[in-house]
């Protein structure tokens, strides 16, 4: 007699050779993290430098080459990131009610853009501006390839600002949805946190 396996042994067979994973590989998990301290420092650090007075020594020799700096390491940590995601087995999609699932799915999409763009815009900025020291990345001088030119720094500038505090306002949403997630859903199955942490 032939052998036939049953729906239950096909599953159990498929299940052996590409088994679910429930959270995120250790790398992306570790990076979450490291990004998540690094983006609150820099918007923190960027904001301080714009309101502080030109007077506070500090403000130059400081706090705008260390914000370049780690500003290019971020892009540098998201482009990797977005490699690893590349090459790296996943867990499925988030099991939450479809609405919820959109809704996260749409903020990750738009903070992975954001998480480029923002760091770009500061370059093209500092890049362009006529009076600018340049972009160092601890040390090692990025080449500038934009032409310098006081109008369209205006514009990278007020780019660089407003998506920067976009992101900030996309992080609370996303910061939010974890935490709902966590300690007021209902279904336990919702909690995504473990996933990540
Ligand atoms: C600067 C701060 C943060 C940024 C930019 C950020 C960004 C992201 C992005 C882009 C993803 C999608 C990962 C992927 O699919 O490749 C993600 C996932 C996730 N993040 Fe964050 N995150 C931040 C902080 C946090 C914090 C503080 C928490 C915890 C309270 C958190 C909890 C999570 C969880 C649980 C997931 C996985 C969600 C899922 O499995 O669907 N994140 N985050
Ligand atoms: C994810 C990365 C980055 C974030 C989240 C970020 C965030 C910010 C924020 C919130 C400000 C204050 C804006 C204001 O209130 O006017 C700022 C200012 C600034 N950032 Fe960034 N930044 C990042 C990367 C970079 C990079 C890579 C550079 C340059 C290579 C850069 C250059 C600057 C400069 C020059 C200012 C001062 C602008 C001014 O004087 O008006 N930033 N940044």
């Amino acid at each position: 007699m032939a052998f036939r396996p049953s729906k239950q042994g096909m599953q159990s067979m498929i299940h052996d050779v590409q088994p679910t994973i429930d959270r995120y590989p250790a790398t992306l998990r570790i990076l979450h993290c490291v990004r998540a301290v690094l983006i609150i420092g820099l918007i923190a650090a960027g904001w301080t430098m714009t309101v502080l007075n030109d007077a506070v020594a500090s403000k130059y020799d400081f706090l705008y080459p260390w914000h370049k700096s780690f500003g290019v390491l971020v892009f540098l940590i998201v482009l990797a990131q977005l490699a690893i995601r590349g090459l790296s087995r996943l867990p499925g999609p988030a099991p939450l009610p479809a609405h919820e699932k959109m809704l996260s799915q749409a903020v990750h999409v738009t903070m992975y853009a954001l998480l480029l763009i923002v760091p770009l815009m500061g370059y093209a900025m500092s890049s362009s501006y006529t009076h600018s020291d340049g972009v160092f990345f601890f040390g090692i001088h990025v080449p500038e390839l934009l032409p310098k030119n006081d109008d369209r720094f205006r514009v990278f500038q007020l780019l660089h600002k407003t998506l920067a505090y976009s992101l900030l306002a996309l992080i609370a949403l996303h910061v939010i949805g974890a935490l709902k997630h966590r300690f007021f859903d209902k279904d336990r199955r919702t909690d995504v946190l473990p996933r990540m942490m």
